[in-house]
């Protein structure tokens, strides 16, 4: 048995409302609201960093377990936005949370489908071996992103989440995971800058190409509706389920109008699907975990319900996962 045995979220306190960026770039609440739906948005504090926010939601995550960090055996971070170059965000959180010399390793560059496939990768590892693993999705989108280009800046905001697994009795077992990746489309969404191929250079630093995020929208927006929509179905079907079972879609959050396109190809109400893109943007790898954490705060989850998480990131990657609470 895969189980949660705890869930965690974290948002910065700073917020930046659309009205906002429209005093710092060539936009309006207007444009923001009708193309994304997004209102607002939290940035991180100057003096935070990426595992600042990483160990805010761990905490709660061991606190909703009944954990300490000495009860943890391994660690993933899912983000595209890490502490440092190298090492990876999760060697920081270890320290940080006071956790044993256990493993602990990122999952990086898989766009906003870095959580639900860590959750793959963290539930595969402890139906092998028992332990309780710490997963954590976490973005600081704002400290790396180009605060001068209107088709982006607007688009994302800072987050964690948190869920701590293990295979013994917890608050809702995981039923099934599926993943996927087409790597022809590495071009719809990339910021090539800092690589081997286009290493970061004078030229880069001079030109700003080092944070230059390159993103077909249209074709990133068709992909996601398909992939999320076609990865949902999927993992249903792998855990014996129906669209009609579950009780609530948490599809990642980058645009309101992805989620609504979602919501109609797989035919449920306005009352099963999660929406909080209006309040935090697009937060990456956070987006999933702390919508699930969210959500459960918000009393949108009771027990035996049947959630279903779904996402997509630059890859282009997919994963989706049922959740029996
Ligand atoms: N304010 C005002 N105008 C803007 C802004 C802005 N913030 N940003 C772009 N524009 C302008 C452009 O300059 C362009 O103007 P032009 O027509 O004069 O050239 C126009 O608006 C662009 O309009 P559209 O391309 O028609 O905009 P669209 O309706 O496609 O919306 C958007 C753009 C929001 C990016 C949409 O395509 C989308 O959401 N796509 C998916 C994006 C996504 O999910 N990205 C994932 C991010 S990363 C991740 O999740 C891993």
């Amino acid at each position: 048995m895969a189980a949660i045995l705890g869930f965690g979220g974290y948002v910065p306190e700073r917020v930046m409302s659309n009205d906002d960026w429209s005093r710092l770039v060539d936009t309006d609440d207007e444009w923001i609201t009708t193309r994304t739906g997004i209102k607002r948005r939290r940035f991180a504090a100057d003096d935070q960093a990426t595992v600042d926010l990483a160990a805010e939601a761990a905490e709660v995550a061991l606190v909703d377990a009944g954990l300490d960090p000495g009860d943890i055996d391994e660690i993933v971070v899912a983000t595209d936005t890490p502490e440092a170059y190298t090492p990876d965000t999760a060697s920081f959180l270890q320290h940080r949370l006071g956790c044993r010399e256990v493993p602990a390793y990122d999952l990086g560059g898989s766009g906003c489908a870095g959580f639900v496939q860590a959750l793959d990768v963290a539930r595969a590892r402890m139906l092998l071996e028992p332990k309780r693993i710490l997963v954590v999705g976490v973005e600081l989108i704002s400290r790396l992103m180009d605060w001068t280009n209107r088709s982006f800046c607007v688009l994302f905001g800072d987050a964690a989440g948190a869920v701590v697994l293990a295979p013994e009795e917890g608050k809702a077992s995981i039923l099934d995971v599926v993943a996927g990746t087409d790597g022809s489309q590495t071009d719809i969404l990339t910021l090539k800058t800092g690589g081997t191929r286009h290493p970061f250079n004078a030229e880069s630093l001079a030109s700003g190409a080092y944070h230059h995020l390159d993103m077909d929208g249209r074709r990133v927006f068709r992909e996601a509706v398909h992939r999320m929509t076609t990865a949902v179905v999927d993992t249903l079907a792998r855990s014996g389920k129906a669209v009609a079972d579950v009780a609530l879609v948490i599809p990642h959050q980058a645009n309101k109008r992805i989620i609504d396109a979602v919501q109609q190809k797989l035919g449920v109400g306005d009352d099963k699907v999660y929406v909080n893109v209006h309040e935090y943007g697009n937060t990456g790898s956070a987006t999933v975990p702390f919508a699930l954490w969210e959500a459960r705060q918000h009393g949108r989850i009771s027990a035996g319900d049947v959630v279903v998480l779904t996402a997509f990131g630059a890859g282009f990657h997919w994963a989706a996962a049922t959740i029996q609470f």
